[in-house]
């Protein structure tokens, strides 16, 4: 049997990592500014990290959602604690397009309603109704097509305002992701969050903050939606939340009631993976990387000025994009292959993503600019 083929690959085969670098078959060491897609937050294969997954697994791996896991409940604790989140629910899944599709269920389930206000270039997973609320015609299959999702141009306050009560009658809830990842590292407008925020309460609509990129630490708040003083009723998390684990959680308003049966999953939340999401709440909350997230973004971003031939940068902590006037690809590809870094690219041709794991060092970020300097004054 053969790959089903729907990635395309770059050509290198990464069999070993630690903290930022990694290493091909061949034993050439890369640095990590890609994050496997934003997914590292606590570097790799930190020991504690793996310590804990190890001592779990020669305990118990997995057993059924149907009994008592008193680490799910440490997890909630110690999340509840590190986002400020205390008063909310957490139901745990595996994936971050099913922590989307569970909120906006658990939002047309309490409302009764169906349609959802989303946002042009947004991106919320590959799964029915999460992939309806992505702004990608060409991953959308028919059996998932629905008219549903009304897409509201991005940062325009006045066609939200107007989507807003034009859908009222039908509208379960507002998606939308604490910074745009995927679409290229967008900023969401105070005016456009206070906005959703003020409507949503007025009317009963759930707010829902897709925080699956821009969450945990990334952006130099544990949750991306806090620095616009606003608080969802729904928060969908995953990537950097077990490091590469798979794991995905909701986070629910104690307004929201549960009823058995809702909601459910197999795998969600299982004992290696919550001892993995335990392992990295610890590890942030240690060496205090919601801060250093903070400061390290901050220092890239002025390095990043400093480069001519850099024609725009974005982003708020470790999740930064940079558009240049010419393919980002051309740049990433030399990067990789003369340099040895990794970084990641968006859905605008011209844009680079920078997502590496929160331990980034400062001498690393330096190697990464001069890098930069070097391919861009070389095409
Ligand atoms: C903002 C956002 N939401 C949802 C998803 C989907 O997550 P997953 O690939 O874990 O299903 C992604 C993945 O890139 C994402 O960036």
């Amino acid at each position: 049997m053969k790959l089903f083929d729907v990635y395309p690959l770059m050509p290198v085969d990464i069999v070993k990592a630690e903290n930022c670098k990694l290493w091909d078959e061949n034993g050439t060491e890369y640095f990590d500014f890609y994050g496997g897609h934003a997914v590292i937050s606590v570097g790799h294969s930190h020991p504690f990290y793996v310590g804990k997954i190890k001592n779990q697994l020669d305990k118990i791996g997995f057993y059924s959602n149907s009994v008592i896991n008193k680490l799910q409940e440490e997890l909630a604790e110690k999340l509840g604690k590190i986002s400020e989140y205390e008063d909310y629910n957490l139901f745990l899944c595996n994936s971050g397009a099913e922590a989307n599709e569970n909120a906006l269920k658990i939002a047309s389930f309490i409302s009764g309603k169906k349609k959802f206000i989303t946002f042009k270039n947004s991106f919320h997973g590959r799964t029915s109704a999460a992939v309806a609320a992505t702004d990608d015609p060409s991953i959308v299959a028919p059996v998932n097509e629905t008219s549903n999702f009304i897409f509201c141009e991005w940062n325009n306050v006045e066609e939200f305002e107007k989507l807003f009560f034009e859908n009222i009658q039908d509208l379960a809830g507002v998606i939308i992701e604490g910074i745009q990842g995927i679409g290229g590292i967008q900023i969401p407008s105070q005016e456009l969050m206070s906005k959703i925020s003020e409507l949503c309460v007025e009317n009963s609509v759930f707010f829902i903050s897709d925080e699956i990129q821009s969450g945990y630490a990334r952006s130099g708040k544990f949750f991306a939606h806090q620095y616009f003083n606003v608080k969802p009723d729904i928060i969908t998390t995953a990537k950097g939340m077990a490091n590469g684990f798979p794991i995905g959680g909701v986070l629910v308003s104690s307004k929201i009631p549960a009823k058995h049966k809702m909601l459910g999953t197999t795998f969600g939340g299982n004992h290696l993976a919550c001892a993995a999401a335990i392992a990295v709440l610890e590890i942030i909350s240690n060496e205090n990387l919601v801060e250093e997230s903070l400061q390290k973004g901050k220092y890239l971003v002025q390095k990043l000025n400093e480069i001519p031939r850099v024609k725009e940068i974005r982003g708020k902590g470790l999740l930064i994009g940079i558009d240049f006037e010419i393919p980002a690809s051309q740049v990433s590809k030399i990067l990789r292959e003369e340099f040895k870094i990794f970084v990641g690219s968006a859905s605008n041709p011209l844009t680079m993503r920078l997502l590496p794991p929160l331990t980034i060092s400062y001498p690393e970020m330096d190697y990464l600019i001069s890098s930069l300097q070097s391919v861009l004054n070389s095409i």
